[in-house]
């Protein structure tokens, strides 16, 4: 019996393609169909950790370290963020103080291990909402000194590890969403201060276990009794949360009467009149209750009326019938 070949697959490959081609096959440049095909073949040109030395990816004009963990691109005037982001090795990453309006979409997509993020003293008026998708390493986020209005509600969910964030200076930042928060359990320091806050609902602070550092100084608070609820939360949580409120106290900016008191010297005597105050829809109930007991002793009257009558008129027809 001959013996059984080494390599099954050699028995299946037909002869010629293991021999080099023939030579009287000539090299032809490939037809412009099969290149278009390449082309829609290829990848998407966001690839991360690309090729080429330290040096060749770090962000044209930014100044990075030789392992690339450190990339500061602060300070250079940019209009909008460089071209290339930051390389997936990148740790700490600065963009501070330029004049960038905006970040596409998925800019830190491949920034997967970055751990600090400066994006404060720009132009930003708007996050895409999947801006920090990659992000669950990141401790600290600066977005303070900017221009923004609006943030996606989750815009920070997936950055649950975030440690420090800084929002502050943004003055058109006027509202926020009550699940902005949501899903950072570490946030450590939450600074809101000098905005266009009037009013921060506490379910926005619900689930910040471990806040300690809470500014809100510098806001045009309205110290209405809608701000009981949070006044009321920042006690309850001054032993994990400083609010630092002595040195630097939120003071109210509305009702006139109220300008300038500082938020958190405000007591529960203070709300006493919230307590006892009934709204519109408080007398409207009210009347419509009175309203329905009326209507119910006005017809519980007329129906012992009748009872009483017929009685009145059985127990006389049957005495007339005794006699
Ligand atoms: C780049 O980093 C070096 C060393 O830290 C520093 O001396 C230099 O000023 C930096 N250049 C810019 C443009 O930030
Ligand atoms: C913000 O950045 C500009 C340069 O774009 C700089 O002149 C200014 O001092 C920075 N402001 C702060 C508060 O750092
Ligand atoms: C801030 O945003 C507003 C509109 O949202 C825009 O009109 C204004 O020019 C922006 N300011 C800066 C400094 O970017």
């Amino acid at each position: 019996m001959p013996p059984l070949p080494h390599h099954p697959f050699l028995l299946l490959l037909p002869l010629p393609f293991l021999l080099p081609p023939p030579p009287s096959l000539a090299w032809a440049p490939p037809s412009p169909l099969l290149l278009l095909l390449l082309l829609t073949l290829a990848p998407p040109p966001l690839t991360c950790g690309g090729g080429g030395g330290p040096l060749s990816r770090c962000p044209q004009l930014c100044n990075c370290t030789l392992d690339l963990t450190g990339v500061d691109c602060g300070s250079l005037a940019l209009s909008s963020p460089p071209s290339s982001p930051p390389p997936l090795p990148t740790q700490r990453y600065s963009l501070s103080h330029n004049r960038i309006s905006e970040l596409p979409d998925g800019y830190f997509h491949c920034s997967r291990e970055l751990r600090w993020l400066d994006l404060s003293n720009n132009s930003l008026s708007w996050l895409p909402a999947g801006l920090f998708r990659s992000q669950s390493q990141l401790r600290f986020l600066d977005l303070s000194r900017n221009n923004l209005s609006l943030l996606p509600g989750t815009v920070f969910h997936p950055a649950g590890a975030l440690g420090t964030l800084r929002l502050s200076h943004n003055p058109l930042l006027s509202e926020l969403d009550p699940l902005l928060f949501r899903g950072l359990p570490e946030l450590r320091s939450l600074d809101l201060s000098h905005c266009g806050l009037p009013a921060l609902g506490v379910q926005a602070l619900a689930g910040l276990e471990e806040l300690e550092s809470l500014r809100l100084e510098g806001n045009p608070w309205l110290c209405g009794c809608g701000i009981e609820p949070l006044v009321e939360w920042v006690r309850s949580h001054v032993q994990r949360c400083s609010a630092d409120s002595d040195l630097f106290p939120a003071e109210c900016r509305a009702p006139q009467e109220m300008e300038g008191v500082p938020v958190f010297s405000l007591t529960e005597e203070s709300f006493q009149s919230c307590r006892f105050s009934l709204s519109l829809d408080d007398y409207l109930f009210i009347a419509f209750v009175g309203f329905l007991v009326s209507i119910a002793s006005v017809a519980t009257n007329f129906l012992l009326g009748i009872t009483a009558n017929c009685c009145h008129r059985w127990s006389k027809a049957s005495e007339e019938e005794d006699i």
